[in-house]
């Protein structure tokens, strides 16, 4: 029995993958690579092609005997999705009622699903449980809210059962150095900020430094994405053991501010990391930090890497070595 990873060549995905194939799961990956790279695909066998293709889904139901999915293809930038909405409910939303549809007709009752903090919107308490209202401020939150809704439904129907995982910021790369983030364009705070440290940018823009936090800059909560791909993998546990469905935030528990990223990233790095202040970024909450009691204790989930400046230095080994990322 084979575990399907839909969008395995990216960032998370591919994280996931190494996590699978170090415990000797067998794994078939479905990715259309316009985010992802064949080159972070540390194993598994890999069929090109899209969700919403039923052509490439019949095969690789046919031709696999699936037991589980682990669904990660979607388009993930939150400024891009406030631009093109309707891409993001096209690839994310019908995309994944085509995988539904096709695990109903193959008889597979399992799916891991990739989903975000950005469910949540401005959150009314922190740290954030999975009770919080759901109120998203994006259309890139909003479809993946949609995602997690029609899995419910699609279990009361037909009985899929599905396992939802609310990310805080995923960021690191893998201990072996082989795999590690490589967005383009990138958006995301701790690749752009050791970009900055390459020298590849002038330096790091801080978006706003007047939000009501001690020093006036955006509070996350950074979570390592070997912690990630190994909360799937237990999620996938769980589902075999045949639990119920249910949604799980993951994060570190902890915030820590631009500034505080930035300083760390001086120390790891050594360099000095030029910081501009620039007007806050739309739609930007100042504070998220996630509630990750329920994935600890019915996933018996224990994330070891997610300490920042471990984070921020395996990210360096990554960006330093491959300065290119997957095309160096
Ligand atoms: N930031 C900067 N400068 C940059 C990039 C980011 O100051 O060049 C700041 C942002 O304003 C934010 C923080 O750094 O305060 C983190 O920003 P990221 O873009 O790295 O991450 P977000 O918190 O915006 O996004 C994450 C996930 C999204 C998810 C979102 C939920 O990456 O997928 O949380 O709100 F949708």
């Amino acid at each position: 029995m084979a575990v399907l990873v839909t969008g395995g060549a990216g960032y998370i995905g591919s994280h996931t993958v190494a996590a699978l194939l170090e415990r000797g799961e067998d794994i078939v990956v479905l990715d259309n690579l316009q985010q992802g790279h064949k080159e972070a695909l540390l194993g598994g066998k890999l069929y090109v092609g899209d969700l919403r293709d039923a052509e490439v889904l019949d095969r690789v139901f046919t031709e696999n005997e699936i037991d589980a999915i682990i669904h990660f293809a979607a388009n993930s930038l939150v400024g891009e999705s406030m631009k093109l909405p309707g891409k993001y409910y096209h690839n994310n939303v019908y995309g994944t009622l085509c995988l539904l549809e096709k695990m109903n007709e193959y008889n597979v009752k399992k799916i891991v699903f990739s989903s975000t903090a950005a469910t949540y919107g401005e959150p009314e308490q922190v740290p954030i449980d999975e009770y919080d209202r759901t109120l998203p401020t994006n259309a890139y939150g909003e479809t993946k809210l949609a995602m997690e809704k029609m899995m419910q439904w699609f279990d009361t129907a037909h009985e899929i059962k599905s396992i939802s995982l609310r990310y805080f910021n995923a960021a690191g790369a893998h201990d072996s150095g082989k795999i590690g983030e490589d967005h383009r364009p990138e958006t995301h705070l701790v690749p752009i900020v050791l970009e900055a440290a390459l020298g590849k940018r002038p330096h790091i823009s801080v978006f706003g430094d007047d939000y009501d936090t001690p020093d006036g800059t955006c509070i996350r909560d950074y979570i390592h994405v070997s912690d990630l791909a190994d909360a799937h993998v237990l999620a996938v546990d769980r589902l075999r053991t045949g639990a119920d469905s249910s949604v799980y935030n993951l994060g570190n528990g902890q915030g820590f501010s631009v500034k505080e990223v930035i300083e760390i990233a001086r120390t790891v790095t050594g360099k000095e990391i030029p910081a501009l202040i620039e007007p806050r970024r739309a739609g930007d909450p100042a504070v998220l930090v996630a509630s990750s009691e329920r994935a600890r204790s019915e996933l018996g989930w224990a994330p070891s890497r997610s300490e920042l400046k471990h984070i921020i230095t395996s990210a360096w080994n990554w960006h330093a070595s491959r300065p290119n990322g997957y095309e160096g």
